[in-house]
């Protein structure tokens, strides 16, 4: 076996950005695993350092290349001591810079992007021997040549889990550069996605988010060969023995059908939280956006969502200062914010892409934009607070998930992503369990189980002490 040959080489990770590359990452990690790398929490020492990057706002892909010049110095040291580490680059800014990453760190041995990952252990044998590129979208699925990630593997990564269903996108909004770095839209089909969702359940895996870049635009077709829609996606994985939360992101307003909103309606699995992302509250911005609906639309999917499942809450994504935003523009998309009503959101300042049409527009001064985001970001602050200080008093089911910093204190998530502390026993971990919510944190909740807990999960996973 490979195993055999090649005694444990050390793996290091540098995920940036969103979910998709946070699983990315572990993706590449179960690809390596057969070759005998194993993961470690540091650069230092490691063998294979690969920076997955985020190519989404100016600042991130920034980020690249001064944590780069920190990577060189490492593999510099290390061969000063005799030992080999190879340095690679991945993700949506090797996506879109490629060579370019080379010509500015010559120390990079590998750039990959995000849709070759599974070819990582050929990429890597042919890099010891020059620099290797590899940017091209090959027309193979990926997702049918990465090896599954063994039991135990999955085990430490916990009760929670993500599993892309979706990638890519054929939006093409003005702004952004995920159609060019992840390509165009690819919906996994159903039997995959359910055989992953089946393997995580069986290793103690209880909540489950789909995700992709457009994941309400998931389709493919039932199991009798008939159309289906994410909401069908939803129905067939809340049946998954110990699968006992889902949740979905990121999605597009526009693919808000009626059966995926009946979906909130008809699944208690399926948490009351949703990251529906709107950028802006101007129809006017909206239009040049690209985004192809309107606040109208956006309102009447948030108001239909509310009926459907009243206690839902919803977070989203403001971009501020695009091109053209006047005050008035700015004056709608906080006016939005204040009617809708969020538990959280993530506001940024626009950040020109290049080859975006919107990099091409007339760009609006930076201090206009510090200013925009610093209200709007105030505002959200105070909605988040808002919405954690209604909580205050109530009981809600906590999924348990870790041992807290404190000694016999348990951590868990609500059904609204809200980090929930108790004192209570190791066992909670992979139970849903009742907590009276008594105290607010700055970002987290304290509280007190309602029901003393049965001695283990049925599919709890044995993580005390892992
Ligand atoms: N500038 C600023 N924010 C951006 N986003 C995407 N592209 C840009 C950009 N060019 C934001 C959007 C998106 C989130 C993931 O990042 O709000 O929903
Ligand atoms: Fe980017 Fe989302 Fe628009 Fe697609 S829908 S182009 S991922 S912002």
């Amino acid at each position: 076996m490979t195993q055999a040959r090649n005694p444990a080489r050390k793996l290091f990770v540098r995920s940036y950005g969103c979910q998709m590359n946070a699983y990315d990452a572990q993706r590449m990690a179960d690809a390596l695993a057969p070759e005998g790398f194993v993961e470690t929490a540091t650069p230092d020492g490691a063998d294979l350092i690969i920076l997955n990057t985020c190519h989404i706002r100016e600042k991130a892909a920034d980020k690249v290349y001064s944590e780069l010049g920190r990577m060189r110095q490492l593999k510099e040291q290390a061969a000063g001591e005799g030992r080999r580490v190879m340095l690679a680059v991945a993700g949506c800014v090797a996506q879109a810079e490629g060579e370019e990453i080379v010509r500015r760190n010559g120390a990079v041995d590998l750039v990959f992007g995000p849709q070759s990952y599974h070819r990582l252990p050929a990429m890597l044998a042919r890099a010891r021997h020059g620099t290797v590129v590899d940017t091209e979208f090959p027309p193979e699925d990926k997702f049918d040549h990465l090896p599954a990630p063994a039991r135990e593997a999955t085990r430490r990564r916990g009760v929670s889990a993500f599993l892309t269903v979706q990638e890519g996108c054929d939006k093409f909004c003005t702004f952004c550069v995920v159609p060019y770095t992840r390509g165009a839209e690819v919906s996994r089909p159903v039997a995959k996605i359910v055989a992953d969702a089946e393997r995580l359940a069986d290793a103690g895996v209880r909540e489950l988010t789909l995700i992709g870049q457009n994941v309400n635009a998931w389709h493919g077709k039932d199991e009798r060969g008939r159309d289906a829609t994410l909401a069908h996606l939803l129905t067939r994985l809340a049946d998954v023995p110990g699968i006992a939360r889902l949740r979905y992101t990121t999605s597009h307003p526009l693919d808000m059908d009626d059966a995926l909103i009946e979906a909130h309606r008809d699944l208690p699995a399926l948490m009351p939280q949703l990251h529906l992302p709107v950028q802006s509250g101007s129809d006017r911005i909206l239009a040049a956006m690209n985004r192809r609906h309107t606040r109208a639309d956006y309102l009447a999917a948030i108001e239909k969502l509310r009926r459907a499942r009243p206690d839902i809450a919803f977070s989203s994504d403001f971009i501020v200062g695009f091109p053209g935003e006047t005050e008035a523009d700015f004056k709608a998309t906080f006016a939005l914010v204040a009617e809708v009503g969020y538990a959280s959101a993530y506001s940024f300042k626009y950040s020109p892409r290049p080859g975006t049409p919107a990099a091409a527009m007339e760009q609006i001064p930076e201090a206009q934009k510090d200013e925009r985001l610093q209200r709007l970001q105030y505002e959200i602050d105070r909605q988040l607070d808002r919405f954690n200080a209604g909580c205050l008093g109530a009981t809600l089911p906590v999924l348990f998930e870790k041992p807290g910093r404190r000694s016999g204190q348990m951590v868990g998530k609500s059904p609204y992503l809200q980090a929930v502390h108790v004192m209570g026993p190791a066992s909670l971990i992979g139970q849903i369990q009742p907590v009276r919510i008594t105290r607010l944190g700055s970002f987290t909740l304290d509280g007190t189980l309602e029901t003393v807990p049965a001695a283990a999960a049925p599919r709890a996973p044995a993580i005390a002490g892992a």
